[in-house]
């Protein structure tokens, strides 16, 4: 007997249209509600999706009984109060990134998580990249030695959004992105809390002991006042994050940079290293070699993020690849970050 289809909706049109996408390519999901405040567009993508239900309101949508799990895509102030009311209404949520914007409300979303039983991920997209997943391998067989040092970048050149992206919402439409108050964060939480996490999950997640970071806006801000654009976050965050054990990483991203566009994580062990983009690992004295991703899953299908989030709904004993509770630990390292920028001293964890 095939398995009941699990029904999945969706709470905004922007870049949650890539996790209709996503979840389309699921067996056994089925996209029921669509959720957005611009209603022609939720249901657009309604109709695209196959979806029943069209919803304005995000609590009306989650109240739904036939809704076995959300996942949401709104701007990131939203991210907590929305969890919490889906997981209160019984449902499994896959939250985009950042988490959320302040350390104590990524606790109350774990914790409420654990409460409800159900499942909260987070869309940590580059986690799931083949080429981190394919450097994950190696580290986690130890190929790699101890894990001690890693430099993630993301340099971008004319790449803040809503100024620079196209309003169509296919990336970085919204203007509150530029405001504090709703994006929390500026580049740090927008692609910083990408770049973090990939070099921290790839070492294995070690433990914080602290932070010393700067967040710079020298580039942007005449564009955005001349347009009568908000400019109250950072466009660039640099930061060193100090681990258990000696361990170490250096972050740097920036939405606006003169200088060479690059997406780029090191990452050093005793043993051996490797980059990510492209995966390439480097083990032995002299030896380096690139890893070539087709060879690597030779065949095997790739999970997404969507696939994986169903899967472990469907087993609960399968282990997260993106669970709350490691999540918890990266919004304090964001948070941190900004303060000590803030301060001007380092920040203990
Ligand atoms: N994982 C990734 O790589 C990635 C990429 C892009 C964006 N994001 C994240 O996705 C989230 C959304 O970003 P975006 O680029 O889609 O922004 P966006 O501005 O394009 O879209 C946000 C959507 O949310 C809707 N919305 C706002 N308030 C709402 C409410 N109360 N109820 C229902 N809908 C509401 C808006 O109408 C809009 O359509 C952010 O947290 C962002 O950080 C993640």
């Amino acid at each position: 007997m095939a398995a009941k289809p699990l029904r999945v909706g969706v709470v905004g049109t922007g870049f949650g249209r890539y996790h209709m996408e996503g979840f389309s390519q699921v067996p056994g999901v089925e996209i029921l509600a669509i959720c957005d405040l611009n209603k022609a567009e939720a249901q657009q993508f309604a109709s695209q999706y196959g979806a029943k239900y069209v919803f304005t309101s995000a609590k009306r949508m989650f109240a739904m009984d036939e809704l076995d799990a959300v996942s949401i895509a709104v701007p990131n102030a939203l991210h907590a109060p929305m969890t919490l009311d889906a997981l209160n209404q019984g449902k499994h949520v896959l939250i985009e990134k950042p988490m959320t914007i302040t350390p104590a409300d990524a606790q109350k979303m774990a914790d409420a998580a654990k409460k409800a039983g159900k499942l909260l991920m987070v869309e940590q997209a580059l986690r799931f990249r083949p080429e981190a997943q394919l450097v994950k391998a190696y580290a986690d067989r130890g190929e790699f030695g101890d894990m001690y040092y890693a430099r993630s970048t993301w340099y971008r050149r004319k790449g803040w959004p809503h100024l620079h992206m196209p309003p169509d919402g296919t990336l970085g439409r919204g203007v509150w992105f530029l405001q504090k108050r709703l994006a929390g964060f500026g580049a740090l939480g927008d692609i910083g809390v990408h770049l973090l996490d990939l070099a921290w999950y790839l070492m294995g997640t070690p433990k914080p002991v602290s932070v010393s970071g700067q967040l710079f806006r020298q580039v942007a801000v005449p564009e955005l006042k001349a347009k009568g654009l908000p400019a109250e976050v950072e466009e660039m965050a640099a930061g060193l994050i100090k681990f258990q054990g000696g361990k170490a990483i250096m972050v740097e991203v920036s939405w606006d940079t003169y200088t060479q566009p690059a997406m780029e994580c090191f990452l050093m062990g005793n043993r051996g290293g490797a980059s990510v983009f492209p995966a390439r690992v480097f083990r032995g004295s002299d030896i380096d070699e690139t890893v070539d991703i087709e060879t690597h899953y030779n065949g095997l299908p790739i999970e997404t993020a969507f696939s994986h989030f169903i899967d472990c709904i469907r087993d609960r004993r399968k282990k997260c690849i993106a669970p709350a509770d490691q999540n918890v630990t990266l919004i304090r390292m964001l948070d941190a970050l900004a303060r000590s920028a803030k301060s001007g001293k380092e920040v203990r964890l």
